[in-house]
């Protein structure tokens, strides 16, 4: 039986406790325990789903940031679909500022995240099994590899790394910024961690920003099987 996955919605337990923030009107939440120094991550458990004819449907996040090529990010997200997977979304900002991500929603099927959650909100999102960073800017690389995890995409991929998941990275950065020397430095510590980076001239053109995700797919699936 497939499971769907709702937004969260504030628990009961939550409303009877919290009080009203009188500037947002929203509902601020109880105090956390002491020995805790963030809410927890409460997700839907289906990472994993087992569908009637016992096929069994894995979760992969498409992160994606703000190069030209996440305007055609519903191509990877069709092919991974097709392929079985059950797809989660998560934009930077800017790349949800570039995109209708509303739109992208209807469109795909898919949750597409980008804002940070409330404290009382669950994660919408299942666990992922796999994870798929394209378009990955040059900015974001950088921030992922320094751990600064002040995007919700960029906080996904630093806690992905945490998981242990397999994560596979296509950058999409001009040369002029691949000369920069944070760039190779964060390659080469992302990888040093495990995740497996895409050769972006192996996908990309600069003169006229095509990407070729099928390519991208193909590279994916070698790494992380279908
Ligand atoms: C039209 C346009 C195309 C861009 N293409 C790229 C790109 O291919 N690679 C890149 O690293 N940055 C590119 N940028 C710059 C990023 O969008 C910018 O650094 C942004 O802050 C990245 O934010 P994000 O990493 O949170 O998505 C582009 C900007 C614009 C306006």
């Amino acid at each position: 039986m497939r499971r769907t996955v709702v937004r969260g919605r504030l628990e009961p337990v939550v409303r009877a406790r919290g009080r009203r923030n009188p500037i947002s009107q929203r509902l601020v939440p109880p105090p956390l325990p002491a020995n805790s120094s963030c809410p927890p991550r409460r997700r839907p458990s289906v990472g994993t789903v087992i569908t009637a004819s016992r096929h069994v449907l894995r979760c992969v996040y498409v992160i994606a940031t703000a190069a030209m090529p996440v305007l055609e990010v519903a191509r990877p997200i069709e092919l991974l679909k097709n392929r079985g997977w059950t797809v989660g979304v998560i934009l930077s900002p800017t790349a949800a500022e570039w995109l209708d991500d509303k739109r992208l929603a209807e469109f795909t099927g898919c949750i597409v995240r980008s804002a940070p959650r409330m404290p009382t909100e669950d994660d919408p999102l299942p666990d992922a099994d796999a994870v798929l960073a394209a378009p990955l800017t040059f900015n974001s690389l950088n921030k992922w590899a320094a751990g600064l995890a002040d995007t919700v995409a960029v906080g996904n991929l630093c806690e992905s790394l945490g998981t242990g998941v397999p994560i596979v990275a296509a950058p999409c950065v001009n040369d002029e910024l691949r000369r920069h020397p944070a760039y190779s430095d964060s390659i080469e510590r992302l990888s040093a961690a495990g995740v497996h980076f895409i050769d972006p001239d192996t996908v990309s053109r600069q003169d006229d920003n095509a990407f070729d995700w099928d390519a991208v797919l193909r590279e994916f699936e070698r790494h992380v099987g279908r």
